[in-house]
């Protein structure tokens, strides 16, 4: 995996929290945005926590104008959030990358528009873009969501991929999706 000088992990201390340890191998420096800031420092000691709010914008600017610009932001947001999603997009550093984890509903062949609606956040912007979807497992002929390693791992080969696009276990058939 490449190395990144500054990243930042937003809503790393949950299902992300393995991969923001890892990222520590791979990175000069992890910070991890998430609202409670014991449960950022619970990751790991190395990690800079950011107690902050995205839906807040203006908590967020300041949060964001107070670090190092990051070459690597990776966020996992939950809503439509367009506003969190752009201001964190335009403090990459030129020429870095951001990566967004998206839920199953992005994968959804129904509506191709999702996909299209996240990746506006780079609209302009001299960055590159990841979008990571997570989808589901098949097994025994059942369905299941997945489980937060799977999730790490798959962000991770997502970004070690420097794919566009990257679906963490399958996506079909979208009708078996638990
Ligand atoms: N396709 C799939 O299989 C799939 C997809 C998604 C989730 N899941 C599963 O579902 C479980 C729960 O997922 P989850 O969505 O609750 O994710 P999570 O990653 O466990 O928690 C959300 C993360 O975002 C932060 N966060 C939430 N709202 C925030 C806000 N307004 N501002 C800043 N940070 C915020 C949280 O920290 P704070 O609360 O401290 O802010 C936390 O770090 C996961 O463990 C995963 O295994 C599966």
């Amino acid at each position: 995996m490449k190395r990144f000088e500054r990243v930042l992990i937003v809503g790393g201390s949950g299902m992300l929290a393995g991969f923001a340890r890892t990222l520590c191998n791979h990175a000069v420096r992890v910070s991890v945005l998430a609202r409670n800031e014991k449960r950022i420092r619970a990751v790991s000691d190395t990690i800079e926590s950011i107690a902050c709010d995205y839906n807040d914008g203006v908590a967020l600017s300041e949060a964001l104008s107070q670090i190092e610009t990051p070459d690597l932001i990776v966020a996992w947001i939950h809503g439509r959030a367009p506003h969190a999603r752009r201001a964190l997009a335009e403090s990459v550093l030129a020429e870095g990358r951001f990566v967004q984890v998206l839920g199953s509903a992005h994968g959804d062949p129904g509506h191709p528009e999702r996909l299209a609606e996240m990746a506006k956040a780079v609209e302009g912007l001299p960055i590159d873009y990841q979008a990571v979807v997570l989808g589901f497992v098949l097994e025994g002929g059942k369905s299941r969501w997945l489980n937060n390693t799977e999730i790490c791992d798959g962000v991770l080969a997502a970004i070690d991929s420097e794919r566009a696009l990257s679906i963490v276990g399958t996506l079909e058939p979208w009708s078996a999706k638990p």
